[in-house]
């Protein structure tokens, strides 16, 4: 038989689809969800949480420096808020895993303890800073 190496490729396709249908009628298999508990993330900071600074912060805390000396420009913004101790409260800008002890995330919702909300001029709708917390939650990848 001859069988091209396309084909092959196809055919464990199908077969790892035939899998897969198996599971999701079986009912006994862990299903993907969207509740950040696990499974795979919902949120990409590339597409969901940057975009959130580009439209906000940026204009304050742009490439260079930035107020707090946090800039949140794309490209740089991933590598200065996970796992770096806030310049102005104690804590990290952002804890993988924990909104909640995240500076970023306590500012963009005027919690107690870090100074003024972000921005400035007045917190963000809920639905606004959401992804910042799903992000968070589901470990503050680099997605
Ligand atoms: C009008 C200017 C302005 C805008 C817009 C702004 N910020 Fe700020 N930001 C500041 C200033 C000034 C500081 C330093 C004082 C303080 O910590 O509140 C700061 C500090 C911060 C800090 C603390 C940094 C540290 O390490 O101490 C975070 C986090 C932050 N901003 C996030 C944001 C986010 C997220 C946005 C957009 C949703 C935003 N900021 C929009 C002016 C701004």
């Amino acid at each position: 038989m001859n069988i091209r190496p396309g084909a092959i490729r196809i055919l464990v396709l199908l077969a790892g689809l035939a899998v897969l249908a198996a599971c999701s009628d079986n009912g006994t298999e862990p299903q993907l969800d969207d509740s950040g508990g696990g499974g795979e993330p919902t949120v990409s900071f590339a597409a969901d949480v940057q975009p959130i600074f580009d439209a906000n912060c940026i204009g304050c805390h742009g490439a260079v420096g930035g107020n707090g000396g946090l800039s949140l420009a794309a490209g740089s913004s991933y590598d200065n808020l996970v796992g770096v101790p806030a310049q102005g409260y104690s804590g990290d800008r952002v804890v993988p895993g924990d909104p909640d002890a995240s500076v970023l995330y306590r500012k963009l919702t005027g919690a107690q303890g870090v100074g003024g909300p972000m921005p400035p001029t007045g917190t963000l709708p809920p639905a606004t800073v959401d992804p910042v917390r799903i992000w968070i939650t589901e470990g503050a990848l680099e997605n």
